[in-house]
């Protein structure tokens, strides 16, 4: 599931392609049909769906557009890569433990409603932080709580911007989700 550029969901897909995870991926959730997630999936030829609640202004129809999605593929794992929309109730007890979220601090700092692209890296360096990074984390009820499952630390440099600190953190994201979401499942028994 993702809302803007999609690099997360980038990454992970040329991973599988590399043939480093034995994994498919079914379809991507989107809530802006625009977003760069979505050019990315229809250019791979993976179906896109796109629920938010303009398409699906009555709350009963949204919540059910994401469990008919999950009900039509074999989920065994849903990514939320960048997706900046809660994820509802029903949706995370159909796939308990089973939805992962990457999130670009080292959670439980900077995490909850509000912090996050960008405004993390801005609180990160308001803080004077020497280190900051990046989590893989199951996704509970509440925004960015939930079991750690893995994270990457790295370096704040003086004279960083905002953007500069995203970009880094990008990078380690990248490196961190797909070798978390791996020990994850192995750890599973997949
Ligand atoms: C990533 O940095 C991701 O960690 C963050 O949004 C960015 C999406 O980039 N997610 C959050 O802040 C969630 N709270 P991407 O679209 O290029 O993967």
């Amino acid at each position: 599931m993702a809302s803007g550029a999609g690099s997360n969901f980038k990454a992970l897909l040329t991973q599988i392609e590399e043939k480093q995870l034995s994994a498919v991926c079914q379809f991507v959730i989107v809530n802006n049909g625009n977003c760069g997630a979505a050019q990315i999936a229809k250019a791979h030829g993976i179906p896109v769906y796109h629920i938010s609640t303009v398409t699906h202004p009555e709350p009963v129809d949204y919540e059910q557009a994401f469990l008919d999605v999950v009900n039509t593929h074999a989920v065994d794992f849903l990514l939320l890569a960048g997706y900046m929309k809660k994820v509802t109730d029903s949706l995370l007890d159909r796939l308990k433990d089973r939805v992962l979220n990457i999130h670009p601090s080292l959670l439980p700092k900077f995490g909850g409603q509000g912090f996050f692209g960008i405004r993390v890296h801005e609180a990160v360096l308001e803080a004077r932080l020497a280190w900051t990074g990046a989590t893989v984390h199951l996704v509970s009820g509440d925004y960015d709580q939930g079991r750690i499952l893995g994270q990457s630390v790295v370096p704040v440099f003086g004279g960083d911007t905002p953007e500069m600190l995203a970009a880094r953190v990008l990078k380690a994201e990248h490196n961190l989700y797909w070798k978390t979401l791996r020990d994850y499942a192995t750890s599973l028994g997949f």
